[in-house]
């Protein structure tokens, strides 16, 4: 058995230079899914090298897709599907993987997707996907361990989701562009990713109107056709690094990131005391410590992405005064905080509300990554801290960060895999 990877950080170090921000996971995912819908092959560009990403390629060949990688790009064939039932085994390993049922829907009439995995926080239901296929005319029967969608002719349809789900909005989308008539996705997510998914289903010939707002029109198509499309850049590993520069009180340039969908966390570290300029594609973060505690509440875009709040909350750990950080997206997005408890956080965790007292300094400690976040999160408290940090079960940092050690490294930071 090969002996699982740990990072070891030796903290207190400044990050400075430049950085460059790979393609979005989050939006590789749908996009990649989505590319299944096609008749012809596409060329997709700028794909991170992450695991899910790698699984979701295992997956996408054993129903028959081909596909080639070429660094950041790959081809993907899908005319030769020869199969509707992903591998229950790698479904399981991340969320992503129901983005497969409306892709398989839309494309071929049914589907079987084992009940996806990915990060514990909590519930994490799929019943306003089901919910929206069924208001396509799909049947869905939901089993135990996997839901099975079919349907001899999509039909168009009003759809009001009960509640704000990118997920949801995606996958319903996916099967949408293909139905026979219009569809209309009321109370639709806005997320970056969702118009970039829009915009990949369009490049192919799909008729969808009004992605990033919360009313999407999809007037459905017969065919689709090859493309060239290239995936925006990762918001979430871009937030990532701009709290961690803040964090070491450095001073780094990120590249190749759109800083328009950085607003939210821009504007709290403004108030936290960081300094953040941007130009074109180019963000800067400065610090100088002498940060202030501030509230944090997370919310669907345009608000606070629920993904930045276990980053965030490390940088507020040594503001000065007391931050409370309330998570409405997910039930149990703390754990990240309970093991930072051991680097000297001082911390108080009641349901979704946390309270965080900032303390001078953070000293290194043995921890684990619960989920992908959580390990972003203990990275940056890693690099904060005096003395060594070592994180286990990076294999959960590796899903969504590529080559985050490296990444780091450049900037300065002290940090290796072992
Ligand atoms: C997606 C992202 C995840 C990110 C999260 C929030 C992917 C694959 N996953 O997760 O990385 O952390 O958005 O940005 O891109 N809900 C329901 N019923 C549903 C669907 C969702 O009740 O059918 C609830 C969820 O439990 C949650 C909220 O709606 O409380 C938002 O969920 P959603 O936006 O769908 O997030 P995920 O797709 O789980």
């Amino acid at each position: 058995m090969p002996v699982p990877d740990k990072l070891v950080i030796h903290g207190g170090r400044r990050l400075t230079g430049d950085v460059r921000i790979g393609g979005g996971k989050n939006t590789s995912l749908p996009v990649l899914s989505a590319a299944l819908l096609c008749d012809e092959p596409v060329r997709i560009e700028n794909l991170p090298d992450i695991n899910d990403i790698r699984v979701l390629i295992e997956i996408l060949r054993g129903l028959g897709v081909r596909i080639t990688r070429d660094g950041d790009d790959a081809v993907v064939d899908p005319t030769r599907l020869t199969g509707t039932s992903p591998r229950p085994d790698l479904c399981q390993k991340f969320r992503a993987s129901y983005y497969l049922l409306g892709a398989l829907l839309g494309k071929v009439g049914e589907g079987t997707v084992s009940y996806p995995g990915g990060c514990d926080f909590g519930a994490r239901p799929i019943d306003q996907h089901v919910k929206g296929f069924r208001g396509l005319s799909a049947e869905v029967e939901e089993h135990a361990d996997f839901v099975t969608a079919r349907a001899k002719a999509l039909q168009g349809a009003e759809i009001y989701f009960d509640l704000v789900t990118v997920g949801g909005t995606i996958n319903v989308m996916l099967a949408a562009c293909r139905a026979s008539g219009n569809t209309i996705l009321h109370n639709a997510a806005k997320e970056p990713h969702i118009v970039d998914t829009a915009n990949f289903l369009n490049s192919m010939g799909a008729h969808i109107r009004g992605a990033g707002t919360n009313m999407i029109r999809i007037r459905g198509v017969e065919r689709l056709h090859g493309c060239t499309y290239s995936v925006i850049p990762d918001q979430i590993q871009t937030g990532t690094m701009m709290i961690a520069a803040a964090a070491t009180q450095g001073d780094v340039c990120i590249h190749g990131c759109i800083p328009a969908h950085m607003e939210s966390l821009s504007a709290k570290l403004l108030e936290i005391g960081v300094r953040v300029d941007d130009q074109d594609d180019v963000i800067r973060v400065r610090s100088l410590g002498g940060h202030r505690a501030v509230n944090v509440k997370t919310q669907v875009y345009p608000g606070f992405p629920t993904d930045l709040q276990q980053p965030m909350s490390s940088l507020l750990t040594t503001a000065a005064g007391t931050s409370i950080v309330t998570e409405t997206i997910f039930d149990q997005r703390f754990k990240h905080l309970e093991q930072m408890i051991r680097m000297g956080v001082r911390a108080n965790v009641q349901g979704r509300v946390a309270t965080i007292e900032g303390v001078p300094g953070l000293i290194g400690a043995p921890v684990v990554a619960s989920d992908l976040r959580a390990g972003a999160a203990l990275v940056i408290a890693g690099l904060m801290a005096q003395g060594n940090t070592e994180i286990e079960n990076v294999d959960m940092i590796d899903r969504g960060y590529e080559r985050i050690d490296d990444r780091l490294r450049a900037l300065g930071a002290d940090i290796r895999r072992t």
